[in-house]
């Protein structure tokens, strides 16, 4: 099991980074994410979740219309994918789309019809370093999901079977560099310790105090905000913000959505019984920044009152040896 965004995130900072300085090695990052769209109404509705476990192929044609498999890499907890490349490659003419569900992990019953194939873009090219992304691909259940609304009735749309993944509109391309093959990652971390059984729920102050370092099990202080929310938080945060600077923000409603939403997140890794999953959390987070600030100032107060423990459950903090 891969152990996530983060660290493979984090890596791929840390290749950029380092190849950028040497100089010696150009390469590509390519991320994005996956969603389940539980409604089948063919965008990431408040019901939708990052989807876990899921196949994600990138496939490029040539000038002769040729379509090639490019690569095929699978999300991870946080419905994430990245890819890195040797070279700076033309991308633009590349699509990803959900290939498959890889079979006994993660939420499965939501693969049964893949969405459409999006396009890479480019998001920035500096020296020899390319970074691409993706829009959220969606990947649905063969039937709307029971709670979805009435209105949520699947749409007409045309829908591309689960595999081969097919392009939607193979556009004319330059023909691409052959490509070197990748070198593994390095290995990721393992998974951190379950999370506590019993119910515990800890405001933010608790977990910035000193003596409980031992609780950030999952993230540390030092992350980004940007590498573990994402790329629709690291456009409102920025790319420097760390977890830490993150827990301090007061005043305006989107720092106080950070803090109280990097706190929820602490308190869904410490405890199973609290009443959000991470992936929830960052779902919830992710939902929010899209939308208004009145969604945004909501969500917060929300995390905020798990938080607290809703006036039932305390923070089981003792200090850490
Ligand atoms: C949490 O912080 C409050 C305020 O500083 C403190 O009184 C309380 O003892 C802390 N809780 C735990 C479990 O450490």
């Amino acid at each position: 099991m891969d152990w996530p965004l983060i660290n493979l995130l984090f890596t791929a900072f840390l290749l950029l980074a380092s190849a950028a300085i040497h100089g010696a090695q150009a390469v590509s990052m390519l991320t994005g994410t996956v969603f389940c769209d539980q409604c089948k109404d063919g965008q990431i509705s408040l019901f939708d979740y990052p989807l876990y476990g899921v196949k994600v192929a990138v496939t490029c044609s040539d000038s002769n219309g040729q379509v090639t498999l490019l690569r095929e890499e699978t999300t991870n907890w946080f419905g994430n994918y990245a890819m890195k490349f040797d070279g700076t490659p033309d991308l633009s003419g590349c699509y990803a789309q959900v290939s498959s569900g890889s079979g006994g992990q993660g939420s499965n019953d939501c693969v049964a019809v893949a969405g459409p194939a999006k396009s890479l873009r480019l998001v920035f090219r500096i020296f020899d370093m390319e970074m691409y992304t993706v829009d959220p691909l969606l990947s649905e259940p063969a039937q709307p999901m029971s709670m979805c609304p009435r209105s949520y009735a699947p749409v007409s749309a045309p829908v591309i079977p689960v595999t081969p993944p097919v392009p939607v509109e193979p556009p004319p391309v330059a023909r691409l560099p052959p490509l070197p093959p990748m070198p593994r990652l390095p290995p990721l971390p393992p998974l951190p310790p379950m999370p506590s059984l019993e119910a515990s729920a800890c405001p933010y102050w608790n977990w910035t105090m000193p003596g409980y370092e031992c609780y950030w099990k999952a993230v540390t202080p030092d992350m980004k905000v940007a590498v573990v929310f994402g790329l629709i938080a690291a456009r409102r945060y920025g790319t420097d913000m760390t977890l830490r600077q993150g827990m301090e923000g007061r005043g305006d409603p989107y720092r106080t959505l950070l803090r109280e939403g990097t706190t929820a997140l602490l308190n869904s890794y410490n405890s199973i019984q609290f009443p959000y999953h991470p992936l929830g959390v960052i779902h919830h987070m992710n939902w929010a920044l899209l939308g208004s600030t009145r969604l945004v100032l909501h969500t917060a107060i929300r995390f905020m009152r798990a938080n607290s423990g809703s006036g039932k459950v305390s923070c089981k903090f003792t200090p850490c040896k």
